[in-house]
This record gives C-alpha cells, structure tokens and sequence, in this order.
C-alpha cells in the first residue's frame, strides 16, 4: 500500500485513480513499470474493423478504423519524430511479436454516458510491457483513447505508465458554435480549429452559416436591404440564383465537403445552421416581399412564400450536409408565436422526409398551455438565455432535449456591451452553483441550482460553447476566433467530456501539450534556432536566385529580381522575393530596409503578401486582412469620420528615393509600425480598427495582424525601388 502510493506520487505526471491529461483519463496502475513509445515500431489495426466504417456516431461520413488509424501514425510521428513507425493490418487481430500499438473494437455495453446510457464514444486502454491496446466501443471511441496516448507521450517524455484506464464521455454533443454569417472564416481555418478542438475530445463544430447586423428599427427600408448580410454557401442551383452575391466569401460544395471530410477524420462533426426566421435578411435581401414590413430581418411566415422558399433553401443544400442533425436557427423571432411554431415544424418534418435529419432551434418560444400549437418533441432545443426559456422547467420537464449553449459562456469578438471578448473559462472550474466547483453540461444556471436538472438526466445532450461576430468582419481577424477559445476549447472540453481536471491543474498542463497539438498552426510559429528567424542581405556578389537565410533556421528564399551594385535586389514592379514562411503570428518584430523610387498604383501599392494577411504601402501603410484594410490612428477611415485629428497620414506614406526602414511589431494585442524614416521619432502607430456599434455609434480598436511573409514585390505589387534586407525577429 506504502509502496504503491509511492509510486503514483513518483509518477510525475499520472496521481493515483486518473492520468492527467485534458480531459483527465480514468486510470489504476499495475506494477510500477512504464510502456516507453521510444521503441514501437508497430501500430497494429485489428483487419476485422480496418476498412469498415461505424454508423453510431453524429456523422455521417465516418472514416474507417484505418483511416483512424493513419492519422494517428502521421500524429505520432510529428510528435516523437519517430519515422520508421509503420501501420501493419492484422488479420486475425493478434500482436506483431514486438511490442506494438494495437487498434480495436470491444464491447459498446462496456462504456456508459452521464446518464447511464451506453455510448460508442468510449475506450479502454491497456499498457503492459508488450505494448499499448487501445479498444473502443467503436472507432471513433479508438480514436479518442489516440488521443489520450498522444497527450501522454508529450507530458511523460514518450512513456505512459503500465495499468489500465477504461474512459467514456459524460455527453454525447461536446463543442463549439461559430459564427460565420457576420464574418467570413476560411475552410483552412474551420479545419484547423477541429484539428484543435478534437485533440481535447471535443466531436461537434456547429456553423452559423447565414446572418446579418443588427437591424436597427431606425433603418430605412434601403438601409436594411443593403445592411450587411450573408448566406455563406455557394451553389450555381437555379432554384437560389441570387441569394449569395459573394463568391469570394463563400463555401463552394468543393469546399465545404473538404471542411466537413477534414473534420470528420478527426472525430469532428461539423453541424451546419441556416437561421430562419429570424435573423434572415439574407433571405430577404434577395426576396424583399417575404420580410415583414415591421422588421425586414424577420421573415414574414403568413406570406404564402415564405415556408415553401426556405424549403426550397433546405431542399438544395441538405444534399450538402453529413451530420444527423442540422439546424434551422429560428431564435429571436418576435412576431407571432403560432405562426413560429408552425414554421418550425413544417420546417423539421419537410427536413425529415427530404433527408431523414433531425432538427434543432434556438431556445426561443417555450410550450404554454396557451398556445394553440407547441414545437414538436422531435426538434432539440438549443438553450441560450434565460431570458428566453428555463430549460429545466419550459424544456426538459416537458420532455424535450435540450443542448447546454447557455450566454454564460458567450463570447463576441472584440467588443460586447454585455459579453466577453474571451472565454471565461476559470467558470468551468467554478461554475456549480451547488458548491462552486467543477460545471458539467447539465449546469444551466450557474447562480441558481435549483434551474438545474441532475447530471445523469438523459434529456441533456452535451454543450456548445458560440463565438458571436454582432460587430461584423472587420471587429476581427481570423485568428481572433481562434485566440478567443484557446483557453476555453480545452478547459470546457474537459467537463464537455465528464472529466474533474481542477483549476490549478489546468494551465501546468495546457502549456505542455499545447505547442504540440497536431493537425493545425493556429499561432502561425515557426520554428527558430534563436531569437532571429530570418535574415536577408542582399550584398552578396553575383546575381544567385537563391537567397541565403542567415539566421541558422535554413528559411532560404530566392528572387527573380537582379542584385544592385548597393547591395540590395532590383524591384521592377513584376519580379519578386519569395519566403518560404507563408505567415507569422504574435508576438514578432519585422524589419524590412528599402528604398521605393515610383510608384503606380496610388491606393493598392503592396510590399508584401502572405497568408493571412497583405501590407500595403499606398495611400499609406496599411494592412490587409480577411478582406478589410487596417490604418493606424492618421490613416483615412477615422480622421474622414471626424475622430481623430490630422487628417492624411503624412507620417505613413513612405518618402520616395531614400532608403528608409520599416519596423512591425506584433504584441499580444495589437500591431504597431515604426516609420524609421522620420528617425522614429513618431514611435509606434498601432493599427486600428473601426467597429460599427448597431447603427448606434462607432468605436476604435486594436487589431492584431500576422506578418505577411509569401513574397515581397511581383506582379501586382504597384511599385518599383530596392530592397536592402528583411528581418524576422520571434519577439516584439
Ligand atoms: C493486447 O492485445 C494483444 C493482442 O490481442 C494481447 O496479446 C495482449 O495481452 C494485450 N495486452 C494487454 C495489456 O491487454
Ligand atoms: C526523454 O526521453 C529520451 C529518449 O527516450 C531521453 O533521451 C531523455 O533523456 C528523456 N528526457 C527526460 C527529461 O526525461
Ligand atoms: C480501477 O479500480 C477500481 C477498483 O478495482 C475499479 O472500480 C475501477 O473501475 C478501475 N478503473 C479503471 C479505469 O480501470
Ligand atoms: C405578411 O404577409 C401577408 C400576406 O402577404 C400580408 O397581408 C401582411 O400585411 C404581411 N405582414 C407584414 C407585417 O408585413
Ligand atoms: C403546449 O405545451 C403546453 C406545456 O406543456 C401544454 O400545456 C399544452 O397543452 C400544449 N399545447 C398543445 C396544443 O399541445
Ligand atoms: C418524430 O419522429 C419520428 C421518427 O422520425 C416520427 O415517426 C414522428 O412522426 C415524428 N413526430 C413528430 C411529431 O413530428
Ligand atoms: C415524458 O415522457 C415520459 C416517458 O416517456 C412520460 O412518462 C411522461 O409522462 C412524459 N411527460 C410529459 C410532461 O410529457
Ligand atoms: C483562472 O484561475 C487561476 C487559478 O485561480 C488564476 O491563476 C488565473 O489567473 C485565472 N484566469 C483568469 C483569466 O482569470
Ligand atoms: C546582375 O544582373 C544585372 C542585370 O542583368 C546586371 O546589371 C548586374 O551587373 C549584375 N550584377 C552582378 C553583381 O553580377
Ligand atoms: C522559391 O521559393 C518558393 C517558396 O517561397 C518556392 O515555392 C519556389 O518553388 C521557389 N522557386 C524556386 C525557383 O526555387
Ligand atoms: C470579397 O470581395 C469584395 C469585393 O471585392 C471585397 O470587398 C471583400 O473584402 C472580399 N472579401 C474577402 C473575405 O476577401
Ligand atoms: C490590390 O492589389 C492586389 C494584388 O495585385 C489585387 O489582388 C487586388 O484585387 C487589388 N485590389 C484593388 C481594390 O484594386
């Protein structure tokens, strides 16, 4: 007994009864040995499940236990670097006589939710000296126990401890709502979130795909039908001609299948909304005599077009859709409630016979005894206020399903007169109003118990955490949704899941496994021997293409432009300096030294283009993001609105013929630039941004921009001069 406590106490990482991870792991050790991945050379798929897929889960495009399992190879490998790791199928589902990783199926009774139910979603892990047997309930449950191995190699240096966890999620829906109707995000970015969110457990990425600003009663007729508003999915279908008029922000069906097949390899259903009723000036922005004369973002149901036009909405994007429920939004509305009703479960049934689909809305109009009709128990409700609905009492007492998105962990990005801009995620470590411990997804009301159901009542269908964009595309860039949720994915994944990871536990863990979670580079790193990532000169002799990194990090670019006789390359306005780097993201310091002699294009100028983001040089410095130009404080957009004093941005057109440098700084919130040109004597202009408040007011923030680092110059640039050198520095 002395001796086995010992043991865990030895175990840096792995306290007696669970494996730290996020989530925790369910955890008993045998013997005081460890399993060392340093030797594996196997990875052993049972033949019997390998190329057959499981129909349990919430998807309906579900990879094979093969597909699984090479995921997790190429995993494994970015994380041990261990190359010579080989996938074997195994037909008679034995071990490879060394010891292996083993990939399999068990029994699904095994593995019980919150509510006592069976789930697919569980797994047992068995570690012994001949290796590691990862057995699921089914093979998405296999898939999250690789999760588990993978979290215990980066926290234990390679080993796990012999002994055995048998784990299973508390609920089955557990993730994140974005908001991609008021700001578009790129399908990259969505799969790179669920590359992150899926390495903390997390199944269900659900997408507000159409939405528009607040329409402000104050807004003429014309105002609202050119208010910003959008349907973000693209198709040639006739039947929908014209209801997108923005191809560039949009998902074609290419696109949006690559989004959903890229996520469901990592065990992330991504469920998708079309809001209706409300919320629906897209929809009446392209058929203006469906929206209601009082308010033209509601539709107008007793208009005899309006139910059958969403129809027509549903019937040609459900062909699109791989999840078993889909959304229909329909929260906010607040004309009539029998007409809302009516709506809904039209729309749910039509969904139903089109696509054998389940249905879910917004909390929004809870059953009454006064009502002449209620929203049918075959929708689920998406609880989000409760100054909507108590989900206990209107909902689930009335036997309805109900998903936990309650505001307490809203969040809108940049700015919100009632929510934060990040997620408050220490509430999930107090958020029980019971004893002010841990929240689980059963947890509605996080101040009055009594709001609250017991945690195994089967009626709770796990929690979605929304990240709202009310102030529109340019409040954010897109890597603000993903900074937003970098605390709060794991944190939440881990009560999403079941699991009691405590508050001063968290963070020592987060910081370990964070810079390995495979699969994404949210943060845009690179990768540096010391504090300089790049350097460029341009005074060797000759006329190379290839440019010498002489940092040490080997980042060699090349150009098509000549060398001067001054050292530097010759900018022609077409050939180019080409990074290998794509993107930087904070905290960076970039040094660019040149000299610009003309100029051709006197608003579009741009010296340099990266990934995520452009920096323009004309009418002034400028950065270009997600398809909004950021100033500082002197630049046009706010001195042309009267805030600011000064007028043009002298101090931010650089100075023709000489050579000058200019300095980025990215910090951990906001971009700043230092014009060297006047001896920097201006200091540090951070770039700004200008929010649109309801069509109340205006306010000014700060926006955070990754350093563009594909090219400098080329075609399309609108400019001509020398290019001296190009630092990168990994801080600011
Ligand atoms: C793992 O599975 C193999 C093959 O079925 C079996 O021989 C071995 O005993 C198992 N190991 C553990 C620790 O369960
Ligand atoms: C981690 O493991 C490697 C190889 O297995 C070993 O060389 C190294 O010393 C270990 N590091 C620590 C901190 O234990
Ligand atoms: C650990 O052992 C206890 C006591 O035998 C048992 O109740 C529990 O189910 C075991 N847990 C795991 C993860 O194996
Ligand atoms: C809704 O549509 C009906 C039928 O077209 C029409 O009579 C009514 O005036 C409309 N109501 C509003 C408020 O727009
Ligand atoms: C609507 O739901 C309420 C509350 O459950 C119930 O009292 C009422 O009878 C229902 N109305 C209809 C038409 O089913
Ligand atoms: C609910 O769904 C079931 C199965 O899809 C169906 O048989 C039933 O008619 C639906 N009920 C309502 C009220 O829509
Ligand atoms: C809820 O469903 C249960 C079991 O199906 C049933 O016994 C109960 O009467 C229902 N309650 C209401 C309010 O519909
Ligand atoms: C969360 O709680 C921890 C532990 O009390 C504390 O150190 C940390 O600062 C808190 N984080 C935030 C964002 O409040
Ligand atoms: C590089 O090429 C340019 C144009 O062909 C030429 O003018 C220049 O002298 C060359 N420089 C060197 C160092 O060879
Ligand atoms: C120049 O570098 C880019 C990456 O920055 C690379 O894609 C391209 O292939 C290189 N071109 C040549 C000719 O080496
Ligand atoms: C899409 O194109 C429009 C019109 O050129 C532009 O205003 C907008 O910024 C572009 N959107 C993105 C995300 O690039
Ligand atoms: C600005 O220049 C870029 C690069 O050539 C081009 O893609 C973009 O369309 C131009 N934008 C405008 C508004 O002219």
């Amino acid at each position: 007994m002395i001796l086995w406590s010992l043991w865990c106490l030895a175990v840096a990482e792995a306290v007696c009864g669970r494996l730290l991870g996020i989530p925790t792991v369910p955890f008993n050790t045998s013997g005081s040995g460890s399993y060392s991945l340093s030797g594996v050379v196997n990875m052993v798929v049972d033949g019997k499940y390998a190329a057959t897929t499981d129909t349990r889960g919430s998807t309906l495009i579900p990879p094979t236990l093969g597909d699984f399992a090479k995921t997790f190879v190429e995993d494994l490998k970015a994380i041990t670097q261990q190359e010579q790791l080989s996938l074997v199928n195994s037909n008679d589902g034995s071990a490879a006589a060394e010891p292996s990783i083993r990939l399999t199926l068990g029994n699904a009774a095994d593995y019980l939710d919150a509510a006592g139910r069976e789930t697919s979603e569980g797994y047992t892990l068995d570690v012994s000296s001949s290796g590691i047997n990862i057995t699921g309930a089914s093979r998405l449950g296999v898939w999250w126990g690789t999760r588990t191995v993978l979290q215990q190699v980066i926290l234990n240096n390679g080993s796990i401890p012999y002994g055995t966890a048998k784990d299973s999620p508390g609920w089955p829906t557990r993730g994140m709502m974005l908001d991609v109707g008021r700001h578009y995000y790129p399908p990259d970015f969505i799969i790179e979130m669920c590359a992150y969110m899926s390495f903390f457990k997390q199944n269900t990425f659900h997408l507000h795909l159409s939405d528009n600003l607040y329409n402000n009663p104050r807004y003429s007729r014309q105002q609202s039908l050119s208010l910003y508003a959008r349907f973000r999915l693209w198709t040639d279908a006739a039947d929908v001609a014209g209801l997108n008029k923005y191809k560039n922000e949009s998902f074609t069906r290419e696109e949006f299948e690559r989004i959903q097949t890229s996520c469901a390899a990592r065990g992330v259903t991504i469920l998708p909304e079309i809001e209706a009723p409300g919320h629906a000036l897209p929809i009446v922005q392209w058929k203006p005599e469906l929206g209601l004369s009082t308010d033209l973002s509601l539709l107008n149901i007793s208009h005899p077009q309006t139910i059958s036009t969403v129809k027509t909405i549903w019937k040609t994007f459900l062909p699109w859709f791989h999840s078993k429920v889909v959304h229909i939004g329909a929260d906010e509305y607040t004309a009539s409630v029998t007409d809302y009703n009516r709506f809904v479960n039209e729309l749910a049934s039509f969904i139903t016979s089109e696509s054998s689909k389940m249905t879910r809305i917004w909390g929004t109009f809870p059953p009454k005894p006064s009502y002449p009709n209620n929203i049918s128990k075959n929708v689920t409700i998406q609880h989000w206020a409760f100054f909507e609905d108590n989900p206990y009492n209107d909902y689930i007492k009335n036997n309805y399903s109900v998903l936990n998105s309650d505001d307490t962990f809203y969040v809108v990005n940049k700015y919100s007169a009632s929510y934060p801009q990040s997620l408050p995620y220490n509430k999930t470590f107090t958020g029980n109003p019971a004893n002010n411990g841990l929240w689980y997804p059963h947890i509605f009301d996080t101040k009055n118990a009594g709001n609250n159901p017991p945690r195994d009542n089967p009626l709770v269908l796990g929690s979605i955490a929304p990240l709202w964009n009310d102030y529109g595309p340019n409040a954010s860039v897109y890597s603000d949704a993903y900074y937003a949720w970098k605390f709060g994915i794991p944190a939440m994944s881990d009560k999403q899941w079941g699991a009691d990871l405590g508050i001063n536990e968290f963070m020592p863990l987060f910081d370990k496994l964070h810079p390995k979670i495979p699969g994404q580079n949210l943060e845009r790193r690179v990768a540096s021997k010391g504090e300089f990532i790049l350097q460029y000169t341009f005074d060797q002799p000759g006329n190379s293409t290839a440019v010498k990194d002489l940092s040490g990090n080997g980042y060699d670019g090349n150009t098509t432009c000549a060398r001067t006789a001054s050292g530097s390359l010759a900018m022609d306005g077409k050939c180019a300096l080409f990074i290998p780097l794509g993107s930087k993201g904070k905290t960076y310091t970039m040094t660019l030294t040149l000299t610009i002699s003309n100029v051709s294009d006197p608003t579009n100028a741009t010296l340099m283009f990266g990934r995520d983001s452009n920096l323009l040089l004309t009418p002034a410095i400028t950065l270009l993001s997600g398809g909004t130009y950021y100033r500082t404080e002197q630049s046009l957009p706010l001195a042309a609105q009267g805030q600011v004093d000064g007028g043009m941005a002298s101090k931010m057109e650089i100075p023709i013929g000489e050579k000058v440098q200019l300095l980025m700084y990215a910090r951990y919130d906001r971009t700043q630039v230092q014009p060297m040109w006047d001896g920097g004597q201006g200091g540090q202009e951070p770039f700004y941004t200008v929010l649109g408040i309801n069509g109340e007011s205006t306010r000014t923030a700060y926006i955070d921009v990754e350093a563009p680092l594909e090219r400098v110059g080329g075609p399309g640039s609108g400019w001509a001069g020398e290019v001296y050198g190009l630092d990168l520095l990994d801080h600011a």
